[in-house]
């Protein structure tokens, strides 16, 4: 027999090698594949669910509480009567949107007291998945081996289209088809989504933002960093436009909230919809991240942060007006050098360059493979160079051109332009011209002219001064001959001259078009400017980069299933692309440096110690917080004398994640996910599990806040909360068949329900886009 000392001498040593057996794991995964890949390691790291527990399509499972949100976020259910828990920062735009100076939400923080007083909110949508398919064979069905990407592309896209339409005709559901793994495998989401959805609660700035940009992407942590919204459906519980006659909508399932809180080593699962990740680029791409794109864009957002927060500090209109934006621009910056940081420790390049040369190896053993794989690390070697110059020169026009506020505004006039230039027909004139009109107050009321020529004077200098002369546009060639390169007085030139630097200059031009007077743009310094780098942009960076990408693409798809072919022990998941994925891991402290230990929650403590540190404006603290405190006010909530705030743990997540469920192990929900720690930002392109951390609020928290601190406590009684570890599953007599997706609408409705579908969609993606433009 082999005595325990020998046993936990063995155990020691593993630990000492960093080889547990209860290692956090990487990977965001697909629902449907659960069963096949991870159950048996989920429940080894001690959940007590099954997969089926966790999606189904016989049964409800844990996916019928899991929205996505806006399509920027992930929400959850958490009440039979369709009430959604998400982050503040998610539901920011609409708590800004319903804010007044009379009403300030932002400040003040919102309570529903009753039905009545929820807040619509046209645009916002929440999705539920109702079942996925992998449709790889329909996909690529009667595709050619030796197409081109262009054939392929428009035969796939075609066959997407047929897949689409006969899986969700006769219904008011929809269906997202995306690639995964660089389309080696196609997978369908047939989706729900509802389009009233109200604004219930959401907690002050001072608590839901607690920490503001000082703490962002940091731990320890102690933001509450929720909102609540509640889902309205028709009569007949389905998605319904807006109507003062809808009701709540009630859910196949919302997750139980546990009371018992989290201990290091339990299991956690995030359950949500993650954006992007790129976890399979070689070497050559990291390096260019690592050394080159990253640095350049990190020392632009520098000079033009370092500039705004002067202003800010200065004048408390420009504070205001530019808060959002500051918050944005730095939301990025701050986490391009996290991750910067965290690739060289993970010694990423290195890494990747060895798992190279063994892919070289691997492939060369063997005819066949030598034959498909052989030359592939050749090719990315030669694409990647082609993208010399290119990549640095499209950071400059995204971030240092386009961060100029007058240069991106004026591009906005583009269309327009074009339009006038070629005479088009007045109708799509002024739509454009309607268009332009609706934006002019939105944009001045956030816009400080002498803020953004110093931003203008810096950033310009920079790409005149970083980027090859042979790389310039004609508008950078001319400062160099007319202003010899001085930036300030070519600014005293178009912030003098330009109709784009107020309100009353743009409102002007437009009427003179209207009114069917010489186009004024044409002539504007501030619009030729913006037109030489846009032009230079269109027709010397884009084709480039998309046809090198183009090119990228299909050696990746040959590298992912070549490297599947090598390491079939490992198992894959694919890249984040904003579809329901299941992270799981456990909760786990961490050492950011040698010599120090960050434990695995904070609590109101820290929060204390932060304010009274009075070290940063973002640690201001509402008055009725500081007296619960002193109260030590918890009701059921703290423990200990102690009120919980956040916790980390080891789940892999990214941008879209936020506001994700985390669940225990029986399935009852423990907080919502909304950020990682600054020494873990690099997950989204290399995994290292000493160091990468999710970061939730603790769902006590929330309780606390919205009952003990807002009051609030009508929300919390529909809640279900439990103390134990009874199952937070649906109640099997609860547990309705899943409906078919069979025909149900008439055509009318059907056409609305498109109508209504498409409409939503056109919006998520503005959003969506405009959340990537403004990081
Ligand atoms: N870093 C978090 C996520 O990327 C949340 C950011 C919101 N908070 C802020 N202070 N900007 O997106
Ligand atoms: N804060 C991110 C979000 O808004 C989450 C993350 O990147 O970890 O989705």
């Amino acid at each position: 027999m082999i005595s325990k000392r020998i046993v936990a001498f063995f155990a020691a040593a593993f630990l000492s090698l960093g080889i547990s057996t209860a290692r956090p794991d990487e990977g965001m995964w697909l629902p449907m594949l659960l069963k096949q890949l991870n159950e048996s390691e989920m429940q080894k790291k001690g959940m007590k669910l099954s997969a089926e527990d966790i999606y189904s399509i016989n049964q409800s499972s844990l996916k019928d509480a899991i929205v996505s949100f806006g399509g920027f976020c992930t929400g959850e259910m958490i009440s039979a009567e369709g009430l959604l828990l998400t982050n503040h920062h998610c539901g920011y735009g609409q708590i800004q949107n319903h804010s007044s100076v009379k009403n300030d939400y932002l400040t003040e923080g919102f309570w529903a007291m009753n039905r009545q007083q929820e807040l619509p909110n046209p645009g916002l949508t929440a999705t539920f998945i109702v079942r996925m398919d992998d449709v790889t064979k329909q996909i690529l069905a009667g595709i050619p081996a030796n197409a081109s990407e262009t054939e392929r592309e428009a035969a796939i896209q075609r066959n997407i289209a047929k897949v689409r339409q006969e899986s969700t005709a006769g219904t008011h559901y929809d269906a997202v088809i995306r690639p995964y793994f660089y389309g080696n495998e196609y997978y369908m989401y047939i989706t729900e989504t509802f389009r009233d959805i109200r604004l219930v609660g959401a907690p002050p700035s001072s608590i839901g933002k607690f920490g503001g940009d000082t703490d962002n992407w940091m731990w320890p942590r102690h933001t509450g960093d929720f909102s609540l919204f509640r889902i309205y459906a028709g009569a007949d519980n389905k998605p319904a436009d807006y109507s003062p006659n809808n009701k709540p909508y009630q859910p196949k399932h919302h997750l139980p909230i546990s009371l018992s809180g989290v201990n290091e080593g339990d299991f956690t699962m995030v359950f949500g919809f993650p954006g992007r990740t790129n976890e399979y680029l070689t070497s050559h791409a990291i390096q260019e991240i690592q050394e080159v794109s990253n640095p350049a864009k990190i020392k632009i957002r520098d000079t033009k942060l370092n500039i705004l927060n002067e202003d800010m500090k200065a004048s408390d209109a420009v504070r205001i007006q530019y808060a959002a934006k500051h918050a944005s621009v730095a939301n990025a910056w701050k986490k391009w050098i996290g991750e910067s940081r965290g690739l060289r420790k993970a010694n990423t390049i290195a890494r990747k360059q060895e798992l190279e040369k063994q892919f070289n190896q691997w492939a060369s053993a063997d005819a066949a493979r030598k034959q498909q794989y052989g030359n592939l690390m050749a090719q990315f070697e030669k694409n990647y160079k082609a993208l010399e110059g290119i990549t640095i020169s499209r950071d400059y026009i995204l971030e240092a051109a386009q961060g100029v506020e007058l240069i991106k505004y004026a591009t906005d006039f583009t269309k327009l332009n074009e339009l006038l230039e070629a005479k088009a027909p007045q109708q799509e004139i002024n739509a454009q011209l309607e268009r332009l009109e609706k934006g002019i107050a939105g944009f001045f009321k956030n816009y400080n002219a002498p803020t953004d020529k110093k931003v203008f004077v810096a950033l310009l200098s920079l790409y005149y001064n970083d980027i090859d002369q042979k790389l310039h546009p004609e508008a950078l060639k001319m400062v160099r001959q007319k202003y010899k390169g001085d930036f300030s007085k070519y600014a005293d030139e178009v912030y003098s001259k330009s109709l784009f630097t107020s309100e009353a200059g743009v409102r002007k031009a437009l009427a003179d078009i209207k009114a069917g007077k010489a186009n004024p743009l044409n002539n504007d310094v501030g619009f030729q400017l913006a037109n030489s780098i846009n032009e230079y942009y269109r027709t010397q960076v884009l084709p480039t980069y998309t046809q090198v990408n183009d090119n990228l693409n299909l050696l990746y798809r040959s590298y992912v299933a070549g490297l599947r072919q090598m390491q079939q022990d490992r198992k894959f998941y694919p890249d984040a692309n904003s579809t329901l994925r299941v992270a799981y891991g456990i909760v786990e402290p961490y050492e950011p440096v040698d010599g120090v230990k960050y434990k695995h929650y904070t609590t109101l403590e820290g929060i204390m110690e932060k304010a009274a540190s009075g070290a940063a404006e973002d640690y201001a603290i509402p008055a009725k917080l500081k007296q619960l405190y002193d109260a030590k006010d918890y009701g059921p909530y703290g423990v200990d004398g102690q009120m919980p705030v956040a916790f980390i743990a080891s789940n892999h997540t990214t941008g879209g994640n936020s506001g994700s469920p985390i669940i225990n192990a029986n399935g009852q929900l423990i907080g919502t996910n909304f950020d990682r720690n600054w020494e873990g930002t690099m997950s989204d392109l290399t995994y290292n599990p000493d160091q990468v951390r999710n970061i939730s609020v603790d769902v006590r928290y929330m309780l606390f806040i919205v009952d003990k601190f807002a009051g609030a406590g009508h929300l919390v009684q529909e809640m279900t909360l439990v103390s134990d570890d009874t199952s937070g599953l649906p109640q099997v007599d609860a547990r309705k068949k899943v409906e078919a997706a069979k025909p149900e609408l008439s055509k009318k409705e059907l056409r609305r329900a498109e109508k209504a579908k498409r409409k939503a969609e056109k919006e998520a993606k503005k959003k969506a886009k405009e959340a990537v433009e403004v990081d």
